[in-house]
C-alpha cells in the first residue's frame, strides 16, 4: 500500500453516472491501485459500474433517488438530484473511516478524487478537512470555454448573435463563438449548470484525460488562473488496461466481421452514450451509408432514435439493401474496432473519449458535434489536427464525405496526419513521455498530502 511518513493513502474516487466520466475515474483507480494505493469507488446506485470485472476496486453505492428524474431531458435537475442524494451517505462513510483510523494503530489518510458534476464529494471532503482533486474526463478547452459564458453573456455576446457566430472568441483562440458549449441552449438552463459546476470548494489539483502536446494553450491557460497543479495523464486507455467498463453490453462479434474486410475500408459510426437521433435523420444516416458503398459498422444504442426501441425505424427496402453491405450493433467494444486494421474511418459525435481514442490509432473522423464539449473538440480535429472534417447529415452529403474519407487523396492526407499524432501519442504514454511522467508525479503528490 502506498505510504508515506507513515501513513497509508485510501482514495475515495467518486465517478459520475455517464459512460463517458466513468471510464477515465476507472482507469485512473485501476493505475492508482497498480501504485499501492486502496481504492474505494463511490458512486451513484444509478448506472451503477459492474464490481465483477474490477474486483480489486472496493465499491460503495450511494442511494441517489434520481428515479423519474430523465438524464437526458432534465441534466442539470439530475445532478441536482444527485448531489443533494449523495451528500449525507458519503459523508457517514468518511467519518467511518476516520473515526476507525482514530481508534487504530494502522493510520490511514484519506484523499477524495472526484469530477465536477459530483461536486458534493468535493463539499463533505472540505467539510472533513480533507484533500479533494478534480478529474476532468473532458478536453482542457472545454473549461475555459464552459467559464467564460456569464462574462460573455453579461456582455451581451452569449447567446451569440449571428454576426458573432464566425468569430474567435476573445483569448479562446481557436474557437469561434459557434463552438462554445450550450450555443444553442436556453440560457437561464446554461446559467444555471455553469453556477452549479463552477468548483466553489478548494482544489488541492485537477487530473486531466488530455495530453500536453495536444492542447498546450488550453492547459497554460488553466495553470495560470489555478495556481495548483495540474496533471496531464491521457489517454488513460493506453495506459492502464482494464476489463470493460460499459454499462452496456459490448458485442463483440464485430470484431470477426472486422477481420473478414479489406485494410481501411470500414466507415465505424458511433455517436456515444447519450446523443439520440430523430428517425428521419436517422433513415438519412442509413441511405447515406448504403449509398457509400463502403463496409460500414454502425452502433445504433437500443433507445436512440426516438420513439424506437431499436432499429425498427428502418422501413423493409432499407434493411434489406443494409444487409450484407455492413453491420448495425446495438454497443461495440469501441477501443477495439477503432484498433482494428479494417477501420479507416470514424464517423463520431467527438465526445471527448472517443476523440482520444481515434487519435490513439490514428483513424481520421468525420465530425457530428451535438452539444457539451463536442464542438470545441470537433473544432480540434477539423482545423487544428486537421484530421477529419464536418460531415451534413444529408444522403448525398453523407455519401460523399465517406468517399472523400475513405477513398480520397484528401482522406488519405488526413490520415497520414491522424498517425502522425497516433505516433506523438505513443510517446506521451511511454517511458519518459509527458502523460507516463505526469502520472508518476500525480503519486507523489497525493503521497505529499
Ligand atoms: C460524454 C459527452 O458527450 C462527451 O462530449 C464528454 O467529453 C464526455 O461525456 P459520451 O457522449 O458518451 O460522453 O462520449 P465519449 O466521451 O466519446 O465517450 C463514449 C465512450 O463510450 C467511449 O469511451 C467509447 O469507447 C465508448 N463506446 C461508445 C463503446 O465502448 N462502445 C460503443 O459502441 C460506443
Amino acid at each position: 500500500m502506498a505510504e508515506h511518513g507513515g501513513r497509508r493513502r485510501r482514495l475515495v474516487m467518486v465517478p459520475s453516472p455517464l459512460q463517458g466520466h466513468m471510464t477515465p475515474m476507472l482507469q485512473l483507480a485501476t493505475y492508482l491501485h497498480s501504485q499501492n494505493f486502496s481504492i474505494t469507488i463511490a458512486h451513484s446506485d444509478f448506472n451503477p459500474p459492474d464490481s465483477s470485472n474490477h474486483p480489486h476496486l472496493t465499491f460503495l453505492p450511494l442511494p441517489t433517488n434520481t428515479s423519474g428524474t430523465d438524464i437526458s431531458a432534465g441534466f442539470t435537475n439530475f445532478f441536482k438530484t444527485l448531489n443533494n442524494n449523495c451528500k449525507t451517505h458519503l459523508h457517514n462513510h468518511l467519518i467511518q473511516i476516520i473515526n476507525a483510523q482514530n481508534n487504530s494503530s494502522d493510520k490511514e489518510s484519506v484523499v477524495v478524487i472526484h469530477e465536477n458534476l459530483t461536486f458534493f464529494a468535493g463539499i463533505v471532503a472540505g467539510d472533513l478537512g480533507l484533500s479533494a482533486i478534480l478529474l476532468r474526463g473532458s478536453s482542457a478547452a472545454f473549461f475555459p470555454a464552459f467559464n467564460i459564458i456569464p462574462q460573455l453573456h453579461q456582455d451581451g455576446n452569449f447567446p451569440p448573435p449571428d454576426s458573432l457566430l464566425q468569430e474567435i472568441v476573445p483569448g479562446l483562440y481557436p474557437f469561434r463563438y459557434k463552438d462554445l458549449p450550450f450555443v444553442g441552449r436556453p440560457i437561464d438552463q446554461t446559467l444555471e449548470l455553469v453556477n452549479m459546476l463552477t468548483p466553489k470548494t478548494t482544489l488541492s489539483a485537477f487530473i486531466w484525460n488530455t495530453i500536453e502536446f495536444l492542447e498546450e494553450s488550453a492547459l497554460t491557460q488553466i495553470r495560470n488562473e489555478y495556481k495548483v497543479p495540474v496533471f496531464t495523464i491521457g489517454p488513460l486507455h493506453k495506459i492502464v488496461t482494464t476489463c470493460s467498463t460499459s454499462f452496456l453490453e459490448e458485442d463483440t462479434s464485430c470484431i470477426s466481421w472486422l477481420d473478414k474486410q479489406a485494410p481501411k475500408s470500414v466507415v465505424y459510426v458511433s455517436l456515444g452514450s447519450l446523443a439520440n437521433l430523430d428517425e428521419k435523420v436517422a433513415i438519412e444516416v442509413a441511405w447515406g451509408l448504403v449509398n457509400s458503398n463502403q463496409p460500414f459498422l454502425w452502433v445504433v444504442r437500443p433507445g436512440s432514435v426516438r420513439g424506437f426501441e431499436w432499429i425498427e425505424f428502418l422501413p423493409e427496402g432499407l434493411a434489406d439493401e443494409m444487409k450484407g453491405r455492413g453491420l448495425i450493433v446495438k454497443w461495440a467494444p469501441q477501443k477495439s474496432v477503432l484498433a482494428h486494421n479494417a477501420v479507416g474511418g470514424f464517423w463520431s459525435h467527438c465526445g471527448w473519449n472517443s476523440t482520444l481514442e481515434s487519435v490513439s490509432e490514428g483513424v481520421p473522423m468525420l465530425c457530428q458535434p451535438f452539444d457539451v464539449d463536442q464542438l470545441l473538440n470537433a473544432r480540434y480535429l477539423t482545423d487544428v489536427w486537421k484530421m477529419g472534417f464536418e460531415v451534413v447529415v444529408e444522403r448525398g452529403e453523407i455519401e460523399g464525405a465517406i468517399k472523400r474519407l475513405l477513398v480520397g487523396k484528401e482522406g488519405e492526407e488526413m490520415r497520414q496526419r491522424a498517425m502522425q499524432m497516433q505516433e506523438k501519442v505513443k510517446v506521451a504514454v511511454s517511458d519518459g513521455g509527458s502523460s507516463h511522467n505526469s502520472l508518476k508525479d500525480l503519486v507523489a503528490f497525493i503521497l505529499s498530502l
